[in-house]
């Protein structure tokens, strides 16, 4: 099983649709039996509650329905998951600090590095802007994951 947990800062918007894509295309794929997906936030602001009711609309609209609670990223994360996927490089170094021994630093990877389309780094944060905002995160999300997945693929022989 690979474990892998997607991660941004308030577990509401970017990493719960990072997930869902992920699953939809593992599902599409018939991959969904090698491995296990969460989503975590390194703030606890919002733990327990559903995901933003504008990313659940975006998600809807291309067919995948979001049913994550937030919880908030822990260090025992670290040692269970096999990749830390953090939506920008806020996260990332959040993550690191985490990461207290340095251990798990090679599993601690950037969603944008699998981005080839653009040499930004950052899925922006889509909390305070409008519905484009939202729309603009799913179509960087799906993109990534695309080539994330096809990176795990020949990484793991799948
Ligand atoms: P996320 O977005 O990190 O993509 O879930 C945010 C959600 C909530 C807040 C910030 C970012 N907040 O400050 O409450």
């Amino acid at each position: 099983m690979i474990k892998v947990l997607f991660v941004c800062l308030g577990n509401i918007c970017r990493s719960p649709l990072a997930e869902g894509i992920f699953l939809e295309l593992i599902k599409n794929e018939e991959l969904q039996c090698k491995f296990f997906v969460d989503s975590a936030g390194t703030a606890g602001y919002h733990e327990g509650e559903l995901a933003d009711q504008r990313m659940r609309q975006t998600a809807n609209s291309h067919g995948i329905n979001l049913v994550t609670k937030s919880r908030k990223l822990i260090r025992e994360d670290l040692a269970s998951f096999d990749y830390l996927v953090a939506m920008d490089q806020s996260n990332y170094q959040d993550i690191m600090l985490l990461d207290d021994d340095g251990s798990n630093r090679a599993k601690i990877i950037l969603m944008r590095d699998y981005d080839f389309e653009s040499d930004n780094k950052n899925v922006p944060d889509p909390y305070y802007g409008g519905q484009e905002g939202f729309e603009n995160v799913y179509k960087i999300l799906m993109r990534s994951n695309i080539a994330f997945l096809e990176h795990l693929k020949k990484a793991h022989e799948l």
